[in-house]
């Protein structure tokens, strides 16, 4: 039986575009694999902690000689990792916070992606511990943050694409609910959009970053 992890972000949660827009691709992923198990994780509603300092310095110890108080501050980590590990596909919604993504999710990307864990360090680069799998981005934001309409960086894809490879993760695809100001739920027009684009992508092809706009 497949497991699939839904990371969700957003501070809104009856309203939310990318917590609806999410839920549209749980629902196609399901009809393909009815039997998948789906584990929420919702840092909106129980944030991971800030990095501290018995934190960094736990985490550059090896495993087998941590003590207990260090592994006591890599235990959320450890969890949140494993929640990773354990999953076939992953979906993550996040709203667009001011260019990039939400501080909870900042706080979820520190506790998971470690040194000597999740990547190592070689002179060639980073390179990801994890294995690849699928994994859905689902990006709502108030303005255009793509094309000619953009009037405003998007620091949010390149910084999750990096960050994923960085895990070993690079089958992604990217769903953009844009222009989203003012909408109190997801738009039907965004909908029908965003049901053809899973119809017509899913499966995501294996180590290809796919990118659609909803507008
Ligand atoms: C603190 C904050 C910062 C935001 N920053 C941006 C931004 O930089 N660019 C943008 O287009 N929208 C920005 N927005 C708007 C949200 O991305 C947009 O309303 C989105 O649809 C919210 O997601 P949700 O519908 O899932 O709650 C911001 C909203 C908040 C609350």
């Amino acid at each position: 039986m497949k497991n699939l992890l839904l990371v969700e972000c957003g501070p809104r949660f009856e309203h939310s575009i990318s917590r609806a827009a999410a839920a549209l691709v749980v629902e196609h992923l399901r009809r393909r694999e009815p039997g998948m198990r789906i584990l929420r994780r919702d840092l909106a509603c129980v944030p991971p902690s800030f990095v501290d300092e018995a934190f960094t310095q736990a985490m550059y110890i090896p495993p087998d000689r941590q003590s207990a108080s260090e592994r006591a501050a890599l235990a959320q980590s450890e969890i949140l990792i494993g929640e990773l590990e354990a999953t076939d596909v992953l979906v993550i919604a996040t709203p667009m916070h001011n260019f990039t993504v939400p501080a909870v999710l900042k706080a979820w990307i520190d506790q998971v992606l470690r040194i000597g864990r999740t990547f190592r360090s070689t002179p060639q680069g980073k390179q990801g511990l994890l294995a690849d799998r699928p994994v859905y981005v689902v990006i709502s934001s108030g303005g255009w943050i793509a094309g000619e309409r953009a009037r405003q960086p998007d620091f949010l894809t390149p910084y999750l694409a990096a960050l994923l490879a960085t895990l070993g993760i690079r089958t992604i695809g990217f769903l953009y609910l844009e222009a989203m100001h003012g909408e109190a739920d997801l738009p039907l027009r965004a909908e029908a959009h965003a049901r053809a684009w899973l119809d017509a992508n899913l499966p995501l092809p294996a180590e290809a970053a796919v990118q659609c706009f909803v507008r």
